[in-house]
């Protein structure tokens, strides 16, 4: 692996929570539902579900709702050897929406292996014009643009994509093109105002959608989906948690046979899961590293050590850095500086401590599939981009280990799910993102041991009362900020001259975007006033009611 070096404009740099990043890559957040093993699951089969995406903002979601529906699935792109699919055993493709028109030159188009797999296909948007396109029909520019809400009206009662379903339905159509005239041998099974042929199929179970089924504004979408996937696919609905944590656990023992395996704890949810898998498949042959950084908030570096030495029994090396990293920050106080700072810090503890241990082969990383799907689409910069989002990004080339990354098919829900059915307790699995760097950059200004300790006790008092109101798991994150501002309060008879805390709490879905958590005002008020009475150097709170953007959902 590369050595990185961070550069100084950007506000990333890797560091030992930066499992957490993927969260900006991260869309909608939803907890999928639980089933128990299939028996089909239990004896190893597999099934899966192709998306062949064409460049649609919706791609991955279309992924994530086929997985929702129990049936794996992955992202293809159009240019994917067949070789790769097959190996899936894939029961249907989808052909994903896209931004081109299919009459253009170089338009992308479905490749060879979509008709003669002989499998089902069900074109989305772009995706069936491209079916419509290939296969003989007609597609011409709309004489009117159809975007939003349309009501879809069935021509024929009985057809399985519809099955169960009203013969009227709100649809979300997003098109510019329509299909004018239906390739041979296929009919049109519905339509709506402005698109006489919104559904088309054929008996080789070939069908396309000219609306969006996996958007929230298609209420019928996800049967639609379902039906397509159970009804004319023929899938059985193996993929659960629990059916990827016994494949996971076998292919993850293939893979490192005798060798010997690190991992890097942050606290997050991504490291933590990656670690409880690699440690059920090979056991003791994993060692799991956790730096404290002396930036970590109140009893959390032995939560950590509780959680994965003492009840998950894992070999565990913990590094008390605190004093290396305080020391390396002293006087630091421009933001960017301090994450360049703890990001060095930490690659440095870490190739020490795992250089103490001898020969090692693996190094087990929580990378995500958002991640992954992110550094396959913008070909340039595929390493480069895994690694600015993940733990030891910047590990030094000698060390030369294999990378294990058992989660890179997963999304965060999906994690999360895998963390819950390997036993982890739900407060990691449900841990809110915490930023590597930690409480350096919630502190403003220069980063003291003193006003860490401030901070902490704050921050302690913003968890607990957050948690006592039932409103952790509904934020995206709720912390307190150290000011670098001071006060004139009044405390019984003495003027007193503290520091003023900033709470901060934000509902999000993916981090890209934030709004300022409608907090009620007695949990504000309790917040506030036990701030100021259990912190003696606090003596003001305020709430920040700034959304992102224009503000950082950090305050540094
Ligand atoms: P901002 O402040 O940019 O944060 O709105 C978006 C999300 O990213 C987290 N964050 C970081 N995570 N290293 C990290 O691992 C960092 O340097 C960093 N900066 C921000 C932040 O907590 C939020 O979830």
């Amino acid at each position: 692996m590369e050595e990185k070096k961070p550069k100084p404009t950007s506000r990333r740099v890797a560091a030992s929570g930066d499992a957490e990043v993927s969260a900006y890559l991260e869309i909608a957040e939803q907890k999928g539902g639980h089933m128990p093993l299939p028996e089909e699951a239990l004896r190893g089969e597999k099934e899966a579900v192709v998306v062949v995406d064409f460049g649609s903002q919706y791609s991955h979601l279309i992924a994530r709702r086929v997985r929702e529906s129990h049936v794996y699935c992955e992202i293809a792109q159009h240019d994917t050897p067949w070789e790769e699919i097959a190996s899936l055993n894939p029961r249907g493709i989808i052909l994903s929406g896209g931004p081109s028109n299919v009459y253009e030159p170089g338009a992308p188009l479905a490749p060879t292996w979509v008709y003669e797999s002989r499998l089902p296909v069900l074109g989305i948007c772009y995706g069936m014009q491209v079916l419509a396109h290939q296969l003989g029909g007609k597609v011409v520019p709309a004489t009117k643009r159809e975007y939003g809400h349309a009501i879809l009206y069935q021509n024929i009662p009985d057809s399985e994509l519809f099955h169960g379903l009203p013969s009227s339905m709100p649809v979300w159509m997003s098109h510019g093109d329509q299909i004018s005239h239906l390739p041979p041998g296929f009919e049109a099974l519905a339509y709506t105002e402005n698109s006489p042929i919104a559904v088309m199929g054929n008996d080789q179970g070939i069908l396309g959608l000219q609306f969006h089924p996996e958007v929230a504004h298609t209420p019928h979408g996800k049967s639609i989906l379902e039906n397509f996937l159970y009804r004319i696919c023929g899938c059985r609905g193996l993929w659960t948690p629990g059916s990827f944590v016994n494949q996971s656990v076998e292919q993850i023992r293939e893979q490192v046979g005798n060798g010997r395996v690190i991992c890097a704890l942050s606290g997050g949810v991504d490291s933590a899961v990656a670690a409880v898998l690699v440690h059920r498949a090979v056991g003791d042959q994993l060692t799991c590293i956790f730096v404290n950084n002396g930036l970590l908030r109140r009893e959390e570096p032995e939560r950590i050590l509780d959680t994965f030495q003492r009840n998950l029994k894992m070999n565990l090396v913990y590094k008390d850095a605190a004093e290396h990293f305080l020391r390396r920050i002293r006087g630091v106080t421009d933001p960017e500086e301090k994450r360049r700072a703890v990001g060095e810090e930490f690659i440095r503890v870490f190739e020490e401590e795992a250089s103490n241990m001898g020969r090692v082969d693996f190094l087990a990383q929580g990378t995500l599939y958002p991640d992954v799907i992110e550094s396959k689409t913008s070909e340039s910069t595929v390493a480069a981009k895994i690694k600015t989002h993940h733990n030891v990004g910047g590990l030094p080339k000698h060390m030369k280990l294999s990378l294990i990354e058992p989660l890179r098919y997963l999304f965060k829900d999906e994690v999360r799910g895998v963390g819950l059915a390997l036993g982890l307790p739900e407060e990691m699995v449900y841990r809110q993102p915490f930023p590597g760097p930690g409480l350096a950059i919630r502190i403003i200004g220069e980063v003291t041991e003193e006003k860490l300790e401030v901070l902490r006790a704050a921050d302690w008092v913003v968890m607990d009362e957050i948690k006592a109101a039932n409103l952790y798991r509904d934020l995206w994150q709720s912390f307190a900020v150290l000011t670098d501002t001071r006060t004139v309060g009044v405390m019984g008879d003495f003027r007193t001259y503290g520091y003023v805390v900033a709470v901060r709490a934000v509902v999000s879905e993916d981090a890209m975007t934030a709004d300022w958590a409608r907090l009620p005002y007695e949990v504000l008020s309790t917040i506030s006033n036990r701030i100021v009475n259990e912190v003696p150097q606090v003596n003001r709170g305020v709430y920040d009611i700034t959304s992102k953007p224009p503000g950082t959902i950090e305050w540094e």
